[in-house]
């Protein structure tokens, strides 16, 4: 990748300069930082396409740098290589679990240096492209949200909401982020819906509504072709579902619902009843919650989901 950015990250500047050498004239562009501290404040700035870091250093070591790299949205996708003369399995092993990429031993050989930093820069161009991909199909998805003129912001809502519950009941970072994707893409299928039924404000005829219970089985198709949002087919696929099988496209029942399938629901179910509608107006909290507790009763919610909702919005 020629003028891919790398940042050097070493208190020593002999080996700053060293790995500049071996990196420029192969057509990087190289920027330094002296200490940890100093190349988080340069990756506020500007985000490199791969990082070249040092452990022992002032400040903020390696080991910081890697750990508030990777688990900050921005940045998490940005290859490291941990650049030391350590050679302890166990200081591999503890950068290699905070996330580095790959680990070179000081003094490094030079075509080994520079072929990692070219497979690692060439993986990233395809983790770009998903990125890439997946921002378009957010997109669209936010398009979609915007033809249905009285839900407002009810994706970024949903998605706020589910992994506020999700975190109350103790739920783990793969699933709350999967709460968070799921409030965006839910309803993406609705792309194939035209706006007169999406906007009709008197009931919807048979075929309309047949047409309208398609967009979650639209919604996953789309989302299943990236493989990235393997995880939150199976919530876009089921937020219709109602726990006495009742619900659409598959008629689940009871445990065949999983919990962060019934998350999202619940708070789906409670936003469009808080929301206007071209029917009637927004309903305030508590009306809300008597509606919803009398469906829990009829079968239809996860009671302890919906209970937790309530101490969440009350709290806030
Ligand atoms: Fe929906």
């Amino acid at each position: 990748m020629q003028g891919a950015r790398v940042l050097v990250v070493d208190d020593q500047e002999a080996n700053r300069l060293m790995v500049r050498e071996v990196l420029e004239p192969l057509g990087y562009a190289i920027t330094e930082a002296p200490d940890g501290a100093a190349a988080l404040e340069a990756i506020k700035r500007q985000v490199p396409d791969i990082i070249l870091c040092d452990v022992v250093m002032p400040n903020c070591d390696g080991y910081a740098v890697c750990r508030a790299l990777k688990s900050d949205p921005n940045t998490r996708l940005v290859p490291i290589i941990m650049l030391t003369s350590l050679d302890q399995l166990p200081d591999k092993l503890q950068a290699l679990e905070l996330g580095a990429d790959d680990y070179l031993t000081k003094p490094f050989n030079v075509v080994e240096l520079t072929t990692r930093v070219r497979s690692l820069l060439s993986l990233k161009h395809f983790t770009d492209e998903f990125e890439h991909a997946s921002r378009v199909l957010e997109s669209i998805a936010l398009v979609v949200e915007s033809r249905d003129r009285y839900t407002g912001d009810h994706c970024k809502r949903l998605g706020r909401y589910g992994t506020r519950v999700g975190q109350a009941m103790g739920l783990n970072d793969v699933d709350l982020r999967s709460l968070w994707l799921a409030g965006i893409f839910h309803d993406l299928g609705k792309i194939a819906v035209s706006d007169t039924v999406l906007n009709k404000p008197g009931k919807l005829t048979p075929d309309e509504l047949v047409l309208m219970r398609k967009h979650p089985v639209v919604g996953a198709d789309l989302c299943g072709k990236m493989r990235t949002m393997d995880a939150i087919v199976p919530l876009i696929r089921h937020h219709h579902e109602k726990l006495d099988g009742s619900g659409y496209p598959d008629g689940l029942k009871g445990g065949e619902i999983p919990r962060v399938v019934r998350i999202l629901t619940v708070v789906d179910v409670y936003d469009a009843l808080a929301t206007r509608r071209p029917y009637r107006e927004a309903l305030p909290h508590t009306k809300c919650m008597e509606i919803m507790r009398e469906e829990v009763r009829r079968g239809w919610w996860d009671g302890d989901v919906l209970e937790v909702l309530d101490r969440c919005l009350r709290s806030s």
